[in-house]
């Protein structure tokens, strides 16, 4: 039985079926008929209804027109492999939970999964034995989505106004935030938020918004990376009827909408070069021209933009405007990264098993103290959100004496892993420096391809200069993907 199983089998067997989870609507996509077969056959005898697809697109067209509670999906698809269709799908049902099936004891991949924001993983092949779990699993997914689009559902009702006792945390990084935060709250202030992703940067925008006299008016948000670029613009600007091909009514930008308000400019380092001229002229003179027309609007927003980008590197890599830049740093405010916030990790974690208690008969999961000091020294590369998804998913897998060390995912280690050699010394020797050499162009290249090739964050990544990083990309002769 592969360790990843564990903590699902360590269910207590009072772990009954949820009265939530009856008859459900899965979606399995899997390229192998085979597996695609016997997962469907497993699961229709559990009750539910069952939708199958041969890969990532056809999954994704598929969930377009049709109400999904459960995705499974294999990770080894030709094409688009199941991390991306997990991605993309969380672009458009944030609450859908996916299981992912991955290959028997790949753990890596299986940490990858649960990176990448599935519920959590299943390996291949589905022995007799293990079927119990796989429907104890589906189950438990289906559950941990309704519970998160019941919770959204009623913070949206709530409709509160977001003092500070949202961004939880007491540690120095984080006061000294939330005290510029105070400050600058209520003034008319451009602001930029840096930080890592997941570290709370949506959280500060809200604060800032709510804590002003804009409160009353809309803080709207706009996701500048998540636009298709020829769209961004009318979407910000808005357009008039006739504009483009398509245009068949005129329709107000964002920029409009938030108008006596705040707009929020989100990922603003994707935003493309000519909409970042376009946005400095915002920025200088409160005005623009929606798409197709010559007629000015003036406009009274507050702007506050974030980015998880080093805006100085993109700066000298000519794909962000310095004049930008400065227009929009008036009063930059950067979120810690989790792995330094000292104690906020035992704060988040009571946090967040509170909120998931609340909507399980208001009783609270435990954690052990060895599970929380594993926690507090875990290097956290999805910062909080990576804790909250992790929570989310801990307090409905454990067993009733709450959140054990083994519980948590093996590969959960306390830090960046150290480079251990995967292969032995073989016996007849090695080129120390051949094989050195080796290594250190396979993590560079890993490096340049999880950043799109931004020297900057690869550098950071390897924790070396980028001029150091420059050099030994231009000795090992790497380039990037046409
Ligand atoms: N200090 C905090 N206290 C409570 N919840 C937090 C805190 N920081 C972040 N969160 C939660 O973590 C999740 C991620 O936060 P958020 O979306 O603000 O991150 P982000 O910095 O905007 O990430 P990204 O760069 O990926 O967009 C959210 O669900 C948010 O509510
Ligand atoms: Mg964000």
């Amino acid at each position: 039985m592969p360790e990843e199983t564990h903590s699902i089998l360590s269910l207590p067997p009072s772990a009954r079926r949820s009265p939530l989870v009856s008859k459900n609507h899965v979606l399995i996509v899997d390229d192998e008929d085979l597996y695609r077969r016997a997962l469907e056959r497993i699961l229709k005898r559990q009750g539910h209804t069952i939708s199958c697809a041969c890969n990532g697109p056809d999954a994704l067209e598929f969930l377009n027109g049709h109400s999904v509670d459960l995705v499974l999906c294999d990770i080894k698809m030709p094409g688009m492999n199941g991390l991306d269709v997990v991605k993309r799908i969380h672009e458009i049902r944030p609450d859908l939970p996916c299981i992912v099936i991955t290959g028997f004891g790949s753990s890596e991949r299986s940490l990858e999964a649960l990176g990448a924001g599935a519920f959590w993983y299943l390996e291949k092949p589905f022995e007799q034995e293990r079927l119990d779990v796989v429907r104890r699993l589906v189950d438990q997914a289906i559950e941990h989505g309704q519970l998160k689009s019941e919770n959204r559902r009623l913070k949206s009702e709530l409709h509160s106004r977001h003092k500070f006792d949202r961004i939880i945390g007491k540690s120095e990084g984080l006061s000294k935030m939330l005290s510029l935060i105070e400050k600058v709250a209520d003034t008319e202030s451009t602001v930029l938020i840096t930080g890592e992703s997941g570290t709370g940067k949506e959280l500060v925008a809200q604060a800032l918004h709510y804590n002003s006299r804009r409160a009353d008016k809309p803080l709207v948000t706009v996701n500048c990376g998540a636009i298709p670029e020829e769209l961004l613009e009318s979407e910000l600007f808005g357009h008039i009827k006739g504009a483009f091909t398509g245009a068949h009514q005129s329709r107000e930008g964002r920029f409009s909408r938030a108008d006596g308000g705040t707009i929020f400019l989100d990922e603003i380092g994707d935003m493309s070069p000519n909409l970042q001229v376009k946005l400095l002229r915002v920025l200088q003179e409160r005005s623009f021209e929606p798409v197709g027309s010559s007629k000015t609007r003036r406009i009274d927003v507050r702007i506050v933009a974030a980015t998880h980008q080093n805006l100085p590197g993109l700066i000298e890599e000519k794909l962000f405007r310095e004049d930008l830049y400065y227009r929009l740093n008036v009063v930059p405010i950067e979120v810690p990264a989790l792995r330094n916030r000292g104690g906020d990790v035992a704060l988040l974690v009571h946090h967040f098993l509170g909120i998931v208690g609340q909507g399980r008969d208001a009783k609270n999961t435990t954690i052990s103290g060895e599970a929380m000091a594993r926690l507090s020294t875990y290097h956290w590369p999805g910062n909080v959100r990576e804790l909250e998804n992790l929570m989310e998913r801990l307090a409905i897998l454990c067993g009733a004496d709450g959140i054990q060390l083994s519980d948590l995912p093996d590969s959960l280690s306390s830090g960046p892993k150290p480079l251990t050699p995967t292969r032995e010394l073989p016996a007849e020797g090695l080129s120390l420096n051949r094989a050195v050499e080796e290594l250190e162009k396979s993590l560079i290249s890993q490096a340049l391809i999880r950043t799109k090739w931004n020297k900057n964050r690869a550098a950071q990544l390897l924790d070396v200069n980028r001029t150091t990083l420059i050099e030994k990309i231009k000795k090992r002769e790497l380039t990037p993907p046409d």
